[in-house]
């Protein structure tokens, strides 16, 4: 078994960036991350039934509207790995929490949101180190993570902002860590 092929086999906690990341390896973290992406599709697409309340009807229109955001993000990952020849992106997403509480779901969306574009913050770290082999690959792909990155970003600052006032409250009621909810 290759170095490289250990990396990818342990999933995110083996990305060194000591170590050059190949094509086969950048598109597994790709395969990955497309199942973040149907994993957010099917959370907004969920709670905007599911979501009860005062405020449910407002709050399920903003999932469903996310939902049909996310749909799109699903199909340009789609799009780019059969793009490049991945032979089999996955079709399923992970298993997500569910809320009935819309604030609460909210600030359940905005973990979600910050952990992608962490992830997307890493494949552009990657991506630098693959453009010696693949510079036009790579540069495409840079192209396409930076508005990847930029659409989950600006999704967190707007969910944060519309919950301004019960994030504040949600933090002091529960065991949330505070740092969950900001951006870094
Ligand atoms: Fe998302
Ligand atoms: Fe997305």
């Amino acid at each position: 078994m290759s170095s490289t092929t250990t990396i990818v086999a342990s999933g995110e906690l083996g990305f060194s960036p000591a170590l050059p990341v190949t094509l086969p390896a950048f598109l597994e973290f790709m395969n990955n991350d497309l199942q973040q992406e149907w994993t957010h599709l099917k959370f907004y697409l969920y709670h905007s039934a599911a979501v009860t309340g005062i405020n449910a009807v407002s709050y399920r229109k903003f999932f469903e509207e996310a939902a049909q955001g996310e749909m799109q993000h699903v199909q340009a990952f789609i799009d780019r790995l059969y793009g490049l020849n991945f032979a089999n992106p996955v079709q399923s997403s992970s298993a997500f929490s569910t809320f009935t509480n819309a604030e609460d779901a909210m600030a359940h969306a905005i973990e979600l949101e910050m952990h992608v574009v962490e992830n997307y913050a890493k494949r552009l770290q990657q991506l630098a180190q693959l453009a010696e082999a693949h510079p036009v690959t790579a540069k495409y792909l840079t192209i396409f993570y930076e508005e990847q990155l930029k659409d989950s970003y600006e999704d967190c600052e707007r969910m944060r902002r519309i919950m301004a006032n019960d994030l504040r409250q949600i933090m002091r009621n529960t065991r949330h860590d505070p740092n969950k909810f900001l951006a870094k």
